[in-house]
């Protein structure tokens, strides 16, 4: 027996239908904010992931060498991939630039629920603006493709690098001791970020005001803690009038400050965000994104960056986790010969029924006719015809609705007609 590679999965029609819909609803948001769609390679060269973040990202992702000797990666993410083809192909297209993206992405990750090798990414880049107007329409667009989809309970934090990369300053702390605070920082372990504050030589007063405003939504509190540093103030400054916008003109206030948000990629700066399904529980880290610097890495003439990625799959568990009813694609109708001289006949109306729009099959296992009404109810499809010697005399066929068992005589020329009218 084989199974799929460990962390990866199957998905059946019913799972795929799911992913369907949710993929269109997702995609006509993004045409709605103006984004155009970009697919880029499932593998890059190795240096486009480890460019930025060091050989130390190696060990989280898929990468091998080809039969041409070429270090590659499977993408563990598409931010560094579409801002390779940004410099490499569209850096003369008029600014701003909107792009989308639907893709799988490949991390060797410890697989849980909701944590998989193979998962999917749904996001965006925005490139060439970073005026309020533009990173609040950012945030807006994140939680508004959640909301389309369907779901109701959903919680953004936003945050702020350049903020904490000046306190952190002001603490004399060496790119180590960084190393070690930020992932606790990350991960709301405020104790152990206490202990190990104090470790690197901060005083416990200190240690202990820094921790309360890692905690605090109070944007007073946070200008008041940072007031002697300009930088600080005037991204603190330029953040309330995003958030402004975001509350009075996009009408999302459905999210807290928490400047202890610091993302686990290394490309951020400035403002970024999360957005969280409580439902799920531990892995519920729907969606994460923020303004960030890569097209001068890459050798691009710099402009301001932004974007986030939503994680499909973990998208699809909240919706299943809140319940959520999925539009289902079933078959219009299924076609039933009441014995083989029939299937001519049967045949031509199917196709001609596909010809309409309309999906359609028929019986190919010459079943009789209680074994082919019971197939077709276990595909939930609505309606039966039924070819027969008698109704064709007529130029007619029954059709039979599966839900009351009622069956009608109808003329050929009407079944479209009658198909279509639910
Ligand atoms: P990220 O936070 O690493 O950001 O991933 C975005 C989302 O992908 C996460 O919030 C999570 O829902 C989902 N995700 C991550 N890893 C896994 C996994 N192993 N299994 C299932 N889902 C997962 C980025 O990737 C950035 N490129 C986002 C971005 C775009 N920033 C700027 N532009």
């Amino acid at each position: 027996m084989f199974q799929v590679p460990r962390g990866t999965r199957d998905f059946t029609p019913e799972e795929m239908e799911k992913r369907r819909y949710v993929e269109k609803a997702m995609t006509s948001t993004f045409l709605s904010y103006g984004y155009g769609e970009i697919q880029t390679p499932t593998f890059e060269n190795r240096e486009l992931f480890t460019e930025k973040s060091g050989e130390s990202i190696l060990n989280e992702i898929y990468a091998f060498t080809d039969k041409g000797g070429r270090e590659l990666a499977l993408r563990p993410e598409l931010t560094a991939p579409v801002i390779r083809c940004y410099v490499e192909r569209l850096q003369m297209e008029p600014k701003p630039l909107k792009l989308f993206y639907f893709g799988n992405c490949y991390r060797y990750d410890r697989p849980q629920k909701g944590r998989y090798r193979e998962f999917r990414q749904a996001g965006c880049e925005l490139i060439g603006v970073d005026t309020p107007e533009a990173t609040a329409e950012l945030l807006a667009l994140a939680y508004t493709l959640l909301q389309n989809v369907g779901l109701k309970n959903l919680t953004m934090n936003i945050g702020n690098l350049t903020i904490i990369g000046t306190i952190l300053k002001r603490f004399n702390l060496d790119a180590n001791q960084q190393k070690t605070l930020l992932p606790l920082i990350d991960k709301s372990q405020f104790d152990d970020l206490l202990i190990a504050l104090q470790d690197c030589g901060v005083p416990e007063s200190k240690a202990s005001q820094f921790v309360d405003i890692l905690q605090t939504n109070d944007i007073e509190e946070i200008r008041e803690y940072v007031i002697d540093d300009p930088s600080a103030v005037q991204e603190l400054t330029e953040m309330e009038s995003i958030l402004g916008l975001l509350k009075t003109s996009f009408q999302i206030s459905n999210y807290v400050i928490k400047l202890g948000i610091v993302r686990g990629l290394d490309y951020y700066r400035g403002i970024v965000f999360e957005i969280d399904a409580p439902v799920l529980g531990a892995e519920k880290q729907l969606c994460g994104g923020g303004s960030y610097d890569l097209v001068s890495l890459f050798g691009g003439t710099a402009v301001p960056t932004a974007g986030f990625a939503v994680g499909f799959d973990r998208t699809i568990l909240a919706l299943e986790a809140e319940s959520f009813t999925f539009p289902s694609q079933n078959l219009d109708v299924y076609v039933i010969p009441v014995n083989q001289d029939m299937m001519t006949k049967t045949i031509e109306i199917v196709q001609q029924l596909r010809n309409h729009n309309l999906c359609a099959d028929f019986d190919q296992l010459r079943r009789g006719m209680v074994k082919s009404l019971k197939y077709a109810a276990s595909r939930r499809v609505g309606k039966v015809i039924i070819v027969g010697p008698k109704d064709l005399e007529h130029h007619a066929v029954t059709l039979r609705d599966m839900k009351s068992g009622n069956q009608e005589s109808i003329p050929l020329s009407e079944i479209f007609k009658k198909l279509k009218t639910p």
